[in-house]
This record gives C-alpha cells, sequence and structure tokens, in this order.
C-alpha cells in the first residue's frame, strides 16, 4: 500500500474490541478471547494491535466470563486503559458494538476489532486506517486470501467493487466458492457506524444482528467502503481446536521469520516454537524440537537444541544448551548446559559454568567456572567459583518438614557420591571423601571423610566357592541323583 501518511491530529479515533461471545465449539472453561495463542490470550494480542493505532481510548465488549476477562485485561496495563461495557445477552457482532456506542463518545473514527482475531497486529490496522482516510471512506474492512474459507464470512465483489459480507451459514452455492473471507479488522466513520448499525436485521441463519452487514447498508446509501485485500501468510480465529491449530501454525510462521530476519538461524521452523515475547540475538542457532516460552531473552552466538524447553529464562551470549528443560533461570555466557538437565525458578548459573549431564538444579547458583557435571542434585544452595561438584552428589534439603541451605565456596572438590546435609557450609578450597555424608561444616582446605573403614579379607572368594562345591556334591550322594541333574 502507498504510503500517504495523514497526521491531521484532529481526527480522534476509539477502538471497539468485541470480547463477548461464549465459543460454544472449543467446549472449554476458559473464555475463547482468553485462549492462550504462542503465550498470550488472544485478547491480548488483538489489544496490542489495537494500542499501535494510538486510540485516544479502548472499549472492551464483555459478557461471558466478564470478571475473568476483565481481571486479565487489567493485568495488561494496557495503554489508553480500556473501558470495559457488558453487552447483556450477545446477539452478534453488530449489537456488540451498538452497546459500545456510549463509550465510545464523539470521536471522528472507530476501529472494530474482534476478541477472538488475534493474527491481526498493529502495522495490518494502521494500512487500513491510512487506505480508509485516503479513500475518504465511510468503512473499511481487511480482508484476505486462503485455501479453506470455511466458517469465515466471504467478500462478495462486483469485479473489484464490494457488495458485501456474506457469513458462512448464510452461503448460496456460487458463494462458497469465494476464497476471499473477510476479517474482523474493520474502521469507520464513527457517525456513519451508528447511523446505520440501527438499521441491521437478524434476518439470517443465525438470528444475529451482524456488523458486517453494515457494509452492504453504507454501499447502498451510495457511501465509499473500502474493502482491503492484504496477505497476511493466511488467517484464522479461534473458533474451534481445528482452527486454534491453524493460527499456531500461521503465528509461529510469522514469530520464526522475524527471527531469521533478525540473523537467528532456525534449523527447521517447523519444529521451532517461539512464544510471541520472546528474543533471540543475531549469531544464535536453534535446534528443532526446542520450545522457548514466556519471557524468555537469548543472547548472541549461542547454540540451542535440539529439544530444549524454556520458560521465563535468560540466556547470555555464546552458551549451549541441548536436552534441557528450564523455568525462571538465568544463564550466563560461555555456558555449557546438558544434555538431561532440569533447572527450576531461581537458578543462576554464571560465565564458564558447566552443567550436565543428568542434574536437576532449583534455586541455586553455581558460581563462574564451577561445574556440576554428571549425575546431582543441587538445591537451596549457593556454589561459589571454579568449584567442582562429583558425579552422584545430593544437597540434601529437605528434612521432611522445612528447606535448608548449602553453601559451598570457592575452588571446592565435592568428592563423587556426597551427601551434603543442609543446613552446611563448605569453606573455600575444601575436599570431601567420595562416599561421604557430610553433616558439620567444612573448613576453608580441609578434607572431610565420612565412611567406614575399609576390611580387606585375603582368599575369601577360593574358600567360599570350596565350601559351596563340598556341599553340592553332599546333596547329590543323598538322592543318588547324578551331578547337577534335577
Ligand atoms: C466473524 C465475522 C465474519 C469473519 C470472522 C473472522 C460477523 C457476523 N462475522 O465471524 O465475517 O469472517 O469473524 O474471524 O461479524 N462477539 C461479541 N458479541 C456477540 C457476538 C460476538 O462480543 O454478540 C465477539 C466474540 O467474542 C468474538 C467476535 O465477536 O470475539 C466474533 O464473533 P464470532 O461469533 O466468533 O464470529 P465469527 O463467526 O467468527
Ligand atoms: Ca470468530
Amino acid at each position: 500500500m502507498p504510503d500517504t501518511p495523514n497526521r491531521s491530529p484532529s481526527r480522534s479515533l476509539a477502538a471497539v474490541v468485541l470480547a463477548a461471545g461464549k465459543g460454544k465449539r472449543l467446549r472449554s472453561k476458559t473464555p475463547k478471547v482468553l485462549f492462550p495463542v504462542c503465550g498470550r490470550p488472544a485478547l491480548w494480542h488483538v489489544l496490542r494491535a489495537a494500542a499501535a493505532a494510538k486510540p485516544t481510548k479502548i472499549v472492551v465488549v464483555v459478557s461471558h466470563g466478564a470478571d475473568e476477562v476483565i481481571a486479565a485485561v487489567r493485568s495488561w496495563d494496557v495503554s489508553p486503559a480500556p473501558v470495559f461495557v457488558d453487552q447483556g445477552v450477545p446477539l452478534g457482532t453488530g449489537h456488540a458494538v451498538l452497546a459500545a456506542r456510549r463509550a465510545v463518545g464523539r470521536v471522528d473514527e472507530v476501529l472494530v476489532l474482534g476478541g477472538d482475531d488475534p493474527l491481526v497486529e498493529g502495522s495490518h490496522v494502521r494500512d487500513l486506517l491510512r487506505v480508509h482516510r485516503r479513500t475518504k471512506a465511510a468503512a473499511s474492512i481487511l480482508t484476505t486470501e486462503v485455501d479453506d474459507p470455511g466458517g469465515y464470512g466471504r467478500v462478495v465483489r462486483d469485479g473489484t467493487k464490494l457488495i458485501g459480507i456474506v457469513e458462512d451459514s448464510d452461503l448460496t452455492p456460487e458463494i462458497a466458492a469465494v476464497r476471499e473471507m473477510s476479517t474482523l479488522v474493520y474502521v469507520f466513520r464513527r457517525a456513519d457506524l451508528f447511523r446505520a448499525l440501527p438499521l441491521v436485521g437478524r434476518k439470517n441463519r443465525q438470528r444475529e444482528y451482524y456488523l458486517p452487514d453494515v457494509l452492504g447498508i453504507l454501499i447502498d446509501r451510495g457511501e465509499r467502503v473500502s474493502a482491503v485485500l492484504g496477505d497476511f501468510g493466511g488467517w484464522a480465529g479461534v473458533n474451534s481446536h481445528e482452527t486454534i491449530a491453524e493460527l499456531h501454525r500461521i503465528l509461529r510462521a510469522r514469530i520464526n521469520s522475524r527471527h531469521m530476519a533478525n540473523g537467528v538461524t532456525l534449523m527447521d521452523p517447523s519444529a521451532t516454537y517461539v512464544d510471541i515475547e520472546v528474543k533471540i540475538a543475531e549469531g544464535t542457532t536453534i535446534y528443532p524440537n526446542t520450545f522457548l516460552e514466556g519471557i524468555t531473552r537469548i543472547g548472541r552466538d549461542c547454540v540451542i537444541g535440539p529439544s530444549v524447553g524454556m520458560l521465563d529464562t535468560r540466556i547470555g551470549d555464546n552458551t549451549a544448551v541441548y536436552f534441557a528443560v528450564m523455568y525462571g533461570s538465568r544463564i550466563g555466557n560461555n555456558v555449557q548446559v546438558g544434555p538431561f538437565v532440569r533447572l527450576r525458578p531461581g537458578t543462576q548459573i554464571e560465565d564458564g559454568a558447566k552443567v550436565g549431564a543428568f542434574v536437576d538444579v532449583k534455586n541455586a547458583t553455581v558460581g563462574a567456572g564451577s561445574k556440576v557435571p554428571h549425575l546431582a542434585y543441587v538445591g537451596d544452595t549457593t556454589i561459589g567459583r571454579n568449584s567442582n561438584i562429583g558425579a552422584g552428589t545430593v544437597t540434601v534439603n529437605y528434612d521432611g518438614y522445612e528447606k535448608h541451605r548449602t553453601v559451598i565456596g570457592d575452588d571446592v572438590r565435592i568428592g563423587s557420591d556426597t551427601m551434603l546435609i543442609a543446613p552446611i557450609t563448605i569453606g573455600d578450597g575444601a575436599v570431601t571423601g567420595a562416599g561421604s555424608v557430610i553433616t558439620e561444616d567444612v573448613p576453608a582446605g580441609a578434607l572431610a571423610v565420612e565412611r567406614a573403614e575399609q576390611r580387606v579379607i585375603a582368599g575369601y572368594r577360593r574358600r567360599k566357592d570350596a565350601g559351596a562345591r563340598a556341599k553340592r556334591t553332599a546333596a547329590a550322594k543323598a538322592t543318588g541323583k547324578p551331578k547337577g541333574a534335577r
């Protein structure tokens, strides 16, 4: 679309987001506008697009699950802060917009978005507004072509001229072949919108007041209506579990494309699952079967995957993570994690450290250059710098009632299979003997060993074997059976 910026400050805009519908087809307790899509509820994505249009106000129309929807929206800190309108019994998208009339007030333009249409982005809305203003239209709608528009409204044109939108449930066979579908993304001149809306009837299969019918009414009155056809890499709403799967596929492809454009290597984008707010710096490579979720940040030149799950985790530069899951963790630069590692909230792995294979870490710091190389549990623990934790070590942090801390200093050598019974402190440079159960603090530089003395019994095996042979011979004689027979 050619860019004709029109920054007339006199034009005020209100955004109306429709979020009152029930979502019968999902069979879910969650209101459908709160269904999660790439890490955030559908409505969050829609409100982000609405806010990008810089409206003077945002109105959210609610009804089903209103309390839950309102609480969610308030938690997102959207600006301007949305006001809520209760639609009562939802009788269709036209009815929903009419319910918002007073809240919209005396603005010039009204942007209408469907709360279950989360593929809409700020750039789409801004492009639509630009065309709407340039064409001096009374109403403008965003449309797109998809392979299977089943379930959505179809855009009916005579040549290029828009005639109107026909809902899926009201299709005639000729219109069913149309592949151009209507999104729920509209801009209206406020006065025209609220003049036409009361004229919308409900003579359709769903007995609903359809917002798209406003377009036909305006066209009949000789008003200009723009249907702006865009390519968004597909389109799908939160309607059924089938459409949600399609929606995820489309949004995932968009997110992955953005990361690749930013210099991230994705070995197989179709097997890379990245939430909407994740940030990845350039030079990083992601191997397949990797899930980067929540507020996750990854630095430069890292190698992540295969088979990594990460939630709300921050990673520095030049770090390698493979076959691992981690939540709420912070990992520094030049760290190695994996394979088969779990990092739970409160974990901090500092620069140059190494964790894995088969290591479980929780609420613990592994200091710079320290290593927990194999088969260990490290919980509620602070490990200093350049220490080594031997295979099979357990920080015994739980006495059945309370959790206790383990503090390990710098340059410590914890022997394999050491049980560190917390609370306990191991001083700098200290050493523990393999297999020890350490119950008391170990001073700096000391060795602590806790082990029964080893006994060596010479000739044991030869005597034991001879005794067994003699027993078998005696038994065979007693039964008359040859040796070895049953
Ligand atoms: C709607 C459009 C259709 C478009 C499709 C794109 C209408 C009549 N149809 O169909 O042209 O192709 O979106 O995804 O507009 N809602 C209310 N109050 C109501 C009814 C709905 O707030 O009384 C809200 C719903 O919560 C939902 C949105 O409006 O977020 C759309 O409603 P839905 O019933 O899903 O419409 P579709 O059949 O998907
Ligand atoms: Ca829908």
